[in-house]
């Protein structure tokens, strides 16, 4: 945008799904620049009046000095926007399972259809089911066309768990016998981790420290807890010492309204007041550690995948260590790959991953690896935003993960990929009572970026 004319600039915050004031527009052309405009649609909740704009004007730097994506903020979802988002998912990961050595020679499903004999395609599953002689029938389709993969109950692959929307290779051979061709199954192929050599260089420790879900203004909010964290953080403790990085993966606050009744279980009613006082405990984690807040989905920003980082009103209240991440986020330090997820999917991938639980995790946080997709099957209990690029689809291989969410704590190692599930700060809730789970808070979970090697300092003052 080259002129700041009043049409063009309504239309452009209107293409962006940002409400702007009168006000708020008579202040624009006079003061700003095009490249606060953008931010400004960045990071604001989808409303923008003048004291908002006031701000920037005052204060034109904003703190967040990393390099965060825009996630679209588009509130009218086309047909159109989700086919978009299934076709940069499909292009993103076909990408990644055809680098692969044994998909070397793939073909289009629509070449595969005229074939005779072995043939590989990559598609995306349309359809899972089980045939009443206990084969597996999947449909998959690539951008032009759908076929039928059968897995026959006696071959190797009828062990693989399938997810709907997941994007999978197969090497299998077409018998055209039937009115349409189909292909029997005698490999699937996932984009999955490649294995990776650790690194041979010795480096001093740097410490990443991880904690998700503190849930500040809940009356089960683990305040004494959450304070000798930050102490231990500030002292001299040499494990302390190194830690370079803290990120809270979601969930700070409690926030209001997130459930029916919510109100009975909060000490603090306001959420600005909730954020304001979580800044409060972080001015003394060390200025020298640089936080990364993320949002989760009782956070004060929209529910819907990819969430935006907090409105300024909300960024305001912290002090310049304190960064601020979407949901979800792959994070560069020092060179390496932090991917952050708050962790929403957990609940869907629960369902579909047998073995996977509450109290045992490990099991869905590798399908997701595997898969190369944070939350592969889509809908379920994870709101999406359609937009013309998927947001969740693991393009970089990470060198940790981290995932919060579902307030348990567990730690694992998937070739050479260190995750966790981030603990909580937050009790037993009375939901979590009667769904008989048993959370496991307070637990600061490290990192050494360059060994890869974990810490756990238990602050739960009740085990
Ligand atoms: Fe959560």
């Amino acid at each position: 945008m080259s002129q700041l004319d009043r049409t063009s600039l309504i239309q452009y915050f209107n293409s962006n799904g940002v409400l702007i004031s009168p006000e708020a527009l008579d202040k624009l052309i006079k003061y700003s620049s095009s490249s606060m405009i953008e931010e400004m649609i960045r990071n604001s909740d989808g409303y923008i009046d003048e004291k908002y704009v006031d701000r920037y004007i005052s204060r034109p730097k904003i703190r967040n000095d990393y390099e965060v994506y825009l996630p679209d903020v588009r509130f009218n979802a086309s047909i159109e926007d989700f086919r978009r988002m299934f076709v940069s998912k499909y292009e993103k990961i076909i990408k990644i399972i055809t680098s692969s050595s044994s998909m070397r020679g793939s073909v289009s499903i629509k070449t595969a259809k005229r074939s005779q004999g072995e043939v590989k395609v990559v598609g995306m599953v349309s359809e899972v089911s089980m045939t009443k002689n206990g084969h597996k029938r999947i449909v998959i389709e690539d951008l032009e066309d759908s076929i039928t993969a059968i897995v026959m109950k006696d071959r190797g692959p009828i062990n693989e768990i399938i997810l709907e929307d997941e994007v999978i290779g197969i090497i299998g051979s077409v018998s055209q016998s039937s009115k349409d061709p189909v292909i029997f199954v005698n490999e699937i192929i996932r984009p999955d981790i490649p294995y990776r050599v650790m690194d041979e260089e010795k480096h001093d420790p740097v410490y990443v420290a991880s904690i998700s879900d503190i849930h500040v203004g809940s009356k089960t909010f683990r305040k004494n807890e959450f304070e000798s964290m930050v102490k231990w953080l500030a002292s001299s403790d040499s494990d302390a010492s190194k830690v370079k990085y803290l990120i809270l993966s979601g969930d700070v606050v409690d926030g209001i309204g997130v459930y029916p009744d919510q109100e009975n279980d909060l000490e603090i009613l306001n959420p600005l007041e909730q954020y304001a006082k979580l800044a409060e405990y972080l001015v003394d984690v060390p200025e020298d550690i640089k936080v990364f807040v993320m949002p989760g989905n009782h956070d004060t920003v929209r529910l819907s995948e990819p969430q935006p980082v907090f409105p300024p009103r909300i960024r305001d209240l912290f002090e310049p260590n304190v960064a601020f991440l979407p949901n979800p986020y792959n994070l560069k330090l020092e060179g390496k790959n932090v991917l952050v997820y708050h962790g929403m999917s957990l609940n869907d991938m629960i369902e579909l991953i047998p073995g996977a639980n509450y109290d045992s995790i490990g099991k869905a946080i590798e399908a997701i690896l595997i898969r190369r997709h944070l939350s592969p099957k889509y809908g379920g209990n994870t709101p999406m935003i359609p937009s013309a690029v998927d947001y969740h689809v693991i393009e970089e291989v990470p060198d940790i993960f981290i995932t919060g969410h579902i307030h348990s704590h567990y730690i694992g190692n998937y070739k050479g990929v260190r995750y966790v599930n981030s603990s909580t700060w937050q009790s037993q809730t009375e939901y979590q009572k009667m769904m008989n789970f048993n959370p496991k808070p307070s637990k600061l979970t490290i990192f050494d970026l360059y060994s890869r090697s974990i810490i756990v300092k238990d602050f739960d003052t009740t085990s």
